[in-house]
């Protein structure tokens, strides 16, 4: 079993990364026996198609990689790297860039939503993203890639280009990947507009939680987030259509470790006047330790670029037999 996952080190770790993600490869990172391995990566190649000064990127790189680390990620059992410092990423990505067609990415709902409708004025690197995206689960050969249902068409891509290159060149190089979605938070929405997801390019801060939020803020982005003025039903069926009281009564339900219906037969009749501080005070809970710890961490850069640079050192040698052996099948003398 090799698990890997990524995230763009762009803008704070939200609570959508969290519970859609990081916290399922803390899990899986814990849950791994001797014979598997944890490859978690910094995705700072995929960051250049959202446009950002040198400083404020390396920052940006320390504050993902002090945030995984504090969220539980651990570099003494779990590979952590950014993608920059490990070539093979995009000396696969062009090798891809031959099997992957343009009909596949046209039908990339990301690409489509991110460039509305200035697709002429998107880079080239936003187009091609996916395509980055396969080359770091197949340089790794990963079988289990935990992520958020946002990703789902990436690792549908990745294995259709797997395929493709696996029968064009006749070998059984790359493995195929399978997708981990949790079951209850694979999808977490803004506080602000229940149909839209939680996101870190949203403008409005208080559509997101932040891991680094003082518990104030955190009180107050709960209090602000936006709802309805029924009362909480007795049972999870009873949200349909209340996309918002679903997304927050999920949130609860998820930190909680229950179900939403758990959730709705304790709040049954209540407004969200009752639900809202007792949410605000589960979710202080949960991310204090995790800001805190982020806090320490980073107060020290030397240790932070230390552990990405020895997780480099182990991820470029892991993916090394895996590209010779693509320029290889395709006829290209290194
Ligand atoms: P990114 O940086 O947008 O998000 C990182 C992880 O968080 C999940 N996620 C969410 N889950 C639930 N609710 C939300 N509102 C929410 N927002 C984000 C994402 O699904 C993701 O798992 N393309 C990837 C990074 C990447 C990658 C990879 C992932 C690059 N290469 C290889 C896996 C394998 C991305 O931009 O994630």
């Amino acid at each position: 079993m090799r698990v890997l996952s990524g995230i763009q080190p762009t803008g704070n770790l939200h609570l959508g990364n969290y519970l859609g993600a990081i916290r399922n490869w803390v899990r899986m990172q814990d849950e791994m026996d001797s014979g598997s391995q944890c490859f978690f990566f910094l995705a700072d190649m995929h960051s250049i198609t959202v446009h950002e000064g040198r400083e404020q990127r390396i920052r940006n790189v320390r504050d993902m990689a002090a945030a995984l680390v504090a969220a539980g990620i651990d570099p003494d059992r779990s590979v952590l790297f950014n993608q920059a410092r490990v070539p093979a990423h995009a000396e696969l990505c062009w090798l891809l860039n031959g099997t992957a067609r343009i009909g596949w990415l046209n039908r990339m709902t990301q690409f489509k939503d991110k460039v509305g409708k200035d697709r002429e004025g998107a880079s080239i690197g936003l187009f091609v993203y996916p395509v980055l995206q396969a080359a770091d689960i197949l340089a790794y050969n990963a079988t289990h890639v935990p992520v958020g249902e946002d990703q789902k068409q990436h690792l549908e891509l990745a294995r259709d280009i797997a395929t493709k290159f696996n029968t064009d060149f006749g070998v059984e190089l790359f493995t195929l990947p399978d997708p981990i979605i949790p079951k209850e938070s694979a999808r977490i929405m803004s506080l602000r507009d229940g149909t839209a997801k939680m996101s870190k390019s949203d403008p409005s801060d208080m559509s997101r939680i932040n891991l680094t939020d003082e518990d104030d803020a955190i009180m107050q982005k709960v209090k602000k987030a936006k709802t309805d003025p029924e009362p909480l039903p007795d049972n999870a069926a009873g949200l349909a259509g209340r996309p918002e009281a679903n997304n927050l009564v999920g949130i609860y339900a998820t930190l909680a470790g229950t179900t939403a219906d758990a959730i709705c037969a304790e709040f049954a009749g209540k407004g969200f006047g009752a639900f809202k501080p007792a949410l605000g005070e589960v979710l202080v809970e949960t991310l204090r330790p995790i800001r805190s710890r982020f806090m320490e961490l980073r107060t020290d850069d030397a240790a932070l670029d230390a552990i990405l640079e020895k997780g480099a050192a182990k991820a470029a040698a892991a993916a090394e037999p895996t590209l010779r052996a693509a320029y290889d099948a395709m006829g290209l003398m290194r």
